[in-house]
């Protein structure tokens, strides 16, 4: 076997510029294919581009007869990286610019792996050919909300991926799928149609057209639904006497008094009275006692100004302090956990409406409850709910209802909730027929040759691309708009009084019980209604690349045979426990199988999603802990012996690992389940030779103690073992750690990775050395763990790292021992003559240096803020590497200095500015050790800009070295 060539992501990826972009990514909300249907632990695009770029892409080392000295290299790779940093920002997502310069990359490495010629840059379509026919296709296999398939779509890859989950591939097939299919096709339906035929124009971009139809069909199910069931959905009348359309009815739940004064009188279970907590808007509730009303008491919305004080009591609701304790509004007993778990469990807890949410002139009104409309909610009668009847788990981990003995999917609906669900689902199948019509009428699709084919041609399930798969494609997006609506249309959502909307069922990945619940009413113009629905979905849509095409199925990755190999694999697993997919997406499941059974029959034969073969620890499904753990364990394995062999040998493979903070070791990287996984991944037969901490979270003020706090997962970069590998001793394996490391580590810092995620950056090389070798043994000749290699890897970085900052300065070294001890603080000055001593250096000296400060009988570091403004590298005749750092720390964040005046210190440094960079990792272990977040963030930050600022510094040093020579010789 020939050795394959190094790809970027194995040696280094501009990991900040990808954690920016990926942070920044959580909040755009508008158009983010993530708004097409909820899916949970979605990885965010701008990671899941860049990695199967760097995947893909040769780091300049593989070619040294291009680029045949480190400096040509590292330009390269600095060019490279520059090529990631533009294509990661969600604004670069549909441009078609950034994009094709990023699909010329890899066809680059793909042509000049085969000894040809990519095409030439500026021609995007034979660029996408030949991607198409050249490039490996890439394969998820646990694709879930379909984020990596769709990103190596937007680099114009065949991409595949698979998951176990129907709900998930639906979501996948939407996403990744469908869109090429229909790609360039006008809308069919007669509005659009109309407008064509009087000459109007099509922009033909990518699944426009099919979003205009989902578009028209939605909304003539809205309208048609209206017809069908608007009555259900009165108007509120206003104090003026006018008519306001309804929001959204909030009720509580209600449960018989336990008190006997009570008399059985059924009492609201509320967490909350609160409806605005707007300033200038408060609005809650008030539990009235009147004997005139039902069971003695009502609700009634009053506004106006409230002490803090009151706020926080009314915020209490009915309960008495955490978890289900509640108090009766009547008598003011205490009402148990236990007692309402019985009555719910017996069938007898009730609801009363609470407030009514109208949409008032540009901001919301909330009214008291009417008779006439809890009469009319309770008038509603749901259509076949049968789909839905279904049990929810025995899981009180993720699902409470069925605790208070609401133990159907079914219960978690109000009856009106169920009219609009059932009515919606009906309508979804209903507008199939129409855009089927419509579709016919527009000639999509060929007309079948012969009487074996099917007249509209075949079902989209079976790959068709007639006008009946044209109109089975819009039936999935309004079925999936119909899941999406299930979310906010369920008696487990909530009312948001801060923002004043409607919380959604999933706020979190559990079902909790919801005792005040919102009713969303699907004809409004706000939070929760249908035409949101429809748009969120179109635009998304809009938005997918469908640039090229596409196949998501529903495989479980133990068992898979991968229907196209070999592929680069690129995937993000389910982490242990996490997240209990399968009994989650039920909910959608039962509702997305009454509305698209016929359209996709082979996703929902069964009643409900398959669990048996999940890869999540779940002890109730697997009889105990230790069970579930070693069904955990060995079903991944058997997945990534599976991924291993489905691999092309000549890219590495990708895979996330979830990075639970708690992780963040105790004893520096060997957390129990990451070394668990490693060891999975090693004993596959794959060897790691690359760990990329990727952060969803945007960097806190405070870094957390210890480093990497804010990983949520780590990008595991992997190769198939070589068969030629050898057998070595402990000794042999840590000598060679010493070899390689230090070009990794100085690599990985010259690539921007800042010292936060050094730790887990640093794993990658060395496990990448570890995991060579067949074996490892220990000197009793048993096999060393992964577990083992980790701590030893961390001890051989500290080694290293400790002869770097042995090699600097004295004044350096004992500036970082009073930085290790007081920080900044002033100390008797005996302190610094110690230390002096110890380094053989004089007290004078360090004052004269610069780097302390006499303060008469005292010292103390010279604070950043103190440092002369005019300093200069170049000038200094005693400069100490410590300056180096914390004169760029200060100049770069003074508005006097900024970026460029940075870079030309580093400039002026020469080979010093390597060294600064190294104490920078050293100086943000002190900080965090001490807990001194601030002071930890400078040298964070200060180390992430570094690669910038060396850009910069490499034109400044070009522009001295000229005035040098001009002055010699001009
Ligand atoms: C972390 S999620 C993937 C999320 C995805 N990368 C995204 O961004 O949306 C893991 C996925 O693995 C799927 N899964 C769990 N067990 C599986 C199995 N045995 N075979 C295939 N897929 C499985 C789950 O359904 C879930 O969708």
């Amino acid at each position: 076997m020939t050795m394959p060539r190094k790809k970027l992501i194995e040696v280094s990826i501009p990991l900040e510029a990808i954690n920016k972009a990926s942070a920044r990514e959580k909040s755009i909300r508008h158009g983010h294919p993530s708004t097409l249907h909820l899916w949970w632990a979605r990885r965010p695009l701008a990671a899941c581009r860049a990695v199967v770029f760097a995947q893909l892409v040769d780091d300049p080392s593989s070619w040294p007869e291009r680029f045949p000295t480190e400096e040509t290299q590292e330009a390269e790779r600095r060019r490279l990286h520059k090529v990631i940093e533009d294509m990661v920002p969600w604004e670069a997502s549909n441009d078609e610019t950034i994009l094709n310069a990023a699909r010329f990359e890899i066809a680059r490495s793909v042509a000049w792996g085969l000894g040809e010629e990519p095409p030439a840059k500026g021609d995007g379509k034979a660029i996408l050919d030949y991607l198409q026919t050249k490039a490996p296709p890439v394969y998820d296999p646990f694709s879930g909300g379909g984020s990596i398939p769709l990103e190596a779509q937007r680099l114009g890859l065949r991409a595949y991926g698979s998951d176990l989950n129907p709900v998930a591939v639906l979501i996948g097939k939407a996403l990744v799928e469908i869109p090429p299919k229909f790609a360039g096709l006008p809308p069919v339906n007669p509005k659009s149609q109309a407008e064509l035929k009087r000459g109007g124009r099509w922009n033909s971009k990518g699944a426009e057209g099919l979003a205009e139809d989902v578009r028209y069909y939605g909304q003539w199910m809205r309208d048609e639904a209206e017809r069908r069931i608007g009555h259900l959905y009165p108007n509120a009348t206003l104090e003026d006497g006018s008519d306001a359309t309804v929001i959204a009815w909030l009720w509580a739940r209600t449960v018989r008094s336990p008190d006997p004064a009570a008399k059985g009188a059924k009492v609201p279970l509320v967490t909350s009275f609160m409806l605005s907590t707007k300033d200038g808007k408060k609005t809650w509730v008030e539990p009235v006692i009147d004997a005139s009303a039902a069971d003695g008491w009502r609700f009634h919305v009053k506004s106006g100004k409230l002490t803090k004080a009151d706020e926080d009591e009314k915020k209490k609701g009915t309960k008495t302090g955490r978890g289900t304790n509640f108090a009766c509004v009547l008598t003011g007993s205490s009402i148990s956990p236990d007692y309402t778990r019985e009555e719910g469990l017996a069938g007898r807890l009730g609801k009363r409406l609470m407030a009514i949410v109208a949409e008032g002139d540009r901001s919301r009104v909330y009214l008291s409850p009417s008779h006439e409309h809890e009469a009319i909610a309770a008038e509603a009668r749901p259509g076949d709910t049968s789909a839905i009847e279904v049990e929810m788990p025995e899981n009180p981990r993720w699902f409470s209802p069925p605790g208070y003995g609401m133990t159907r999917y079914v219960d978690l609906f109000t009856s009106r909730q169920l009219v609009a669900l059932t009515t919606f689902s009906d309508l979804a199948y209903e507008a199939r027929e129409k855009a089927l019509a419509d579709a016919r009428a527009a000639g999509v699709g060929q007309r079948p040759s012969s009487s074996d084919v099917p007249r509209d041609g075949a079902p989209l399930h079976s790959g068709g691309m007639g006008a009946g798969a044209y109109a089975d494609a819009i039936a999935t997006y309004l079925g999936l708009i119909v899941g999406r609506c299930t979310d906010a249309w369920s008696s487990i959502t909530s009312w948001a009084s801060t923002g004043e909307f409607i919380r959604n069922t999933f706020a979190r990945q559990a079902l909790p019980m919801v005792w005040d619940f919102s009713e969303c009413n699907p004809f409004s113009a706000s939070t929760g209604n249908f035409n949101n629905g429809i748009e969120w979905t179109c635009l998304a849509l809009t938005r997918a690349s469908a640039a090229s095409p596409g196949e998501i199925h529903q495989i479980t990755a133990q068992n898979n045979n991968y229907p196209v190999s070999p592929v680069l694999i690129s995937t993000d697993p389910p982490y242990y426990d996490n997240i209990g997919y399968a009994d989650l997406s039920d909910f959608f499941y039962v509702w997305h199988r009454r509305t698209l059974s016929n359209v996709w029959p082979d996703l929902y034969r069964r009643l409900t999603v398959p669990k048996e073969a999940e890869l999540v620890a779940t002890p109730y499904r697997h009889g105990g802990k230790a069970q579930a753990e070693a069904f955990f364990m060995n079903g991944m394995g058997e997945a990534l012996t599976a991924m291993r062999n489905a691999a092309a040998d000549g890219e590495p493979l990708a895979i996330y690992y979830a990075f639970k903070q708690a992780e963040a070791a105790e004893d520096g990287t060997t957390s129990a389940g990451w070394a668990s996984f490693l060891q999975a991944v090693v004993d596959s037969g794959l060897a790691v030779d690359g760990t990329w901490p990727i952060r969803t979270e945007r960097q806190a003020r405070t870094i957390g103690v210890g480093t990497n706090a804010l990983a949520s997962s780590i990008v595991l970069v992997c190769r198939k073992r070589s068969p030629a590998a050898t057998v070595a001793t402990r000794s042999e394996f840590i000598r060679a750690l010493k070899r390689e490391m230090p070009d990794a580590i100085a690599k990985i810092r010259a690539a921007g990775v800042g010292p936060v995620d050094m730790q887990q950056a640093v794993i990658g090389p060395g496990m990448g050395v570890f995991t060579r070798f067949v074996e490892v043994l220990e000197d009793d000749d048993s096999a060393m763990t992964v577990k083992t290699s980790l701590s030893v890897i961390n001890r051989v970085w500290e080694e290293i790292d400790n002869e770097i900052v042995a090699s600097f300065d004295p004044e350096t070294q004992v500036a970082l021992t009073w930085f290790g001890s007081y920080g900044f603080d002033a100390r008797a000055s005996g302190e610094l003559i110690g230390l002096a001593t110890a380094k053989d250096t004089a007290t004078n000296g360090l004052y004269a240096s610069g780097v302390f400060k006499d303060l008469k009988g005292k010292s103390a570091l010279m604070p950043r803020e103190e440092l002369p403004e005019n300093w200069s590298p170049s000038s200094d005749r005693t400069l100490t590497i410590w300056e180096c750092v914390q004169h760029v720390a200060r100049t770069l964040n003074d508005p006097a200095g900024g970026a460029q005046a940075a870079a030309r210190l580093i400039a002026e440094m020469g080979p010093k500015a390597a060294d600064a960079r190294a104490l920078l990792d050293r100086l943000f272990k002190i900080a965090t050790d001490k807990g001194w977040a601030p002071e930890a963030l400078v040298y964070n930050q200060l180390a992430e800009e570094w690669p910038h600022l060396l850009d910069r510094s490499a034109n400044i040093s070009g522009e001295l070295r000229q005035a040098t020579t001009g002055d010699l010789f001009g």
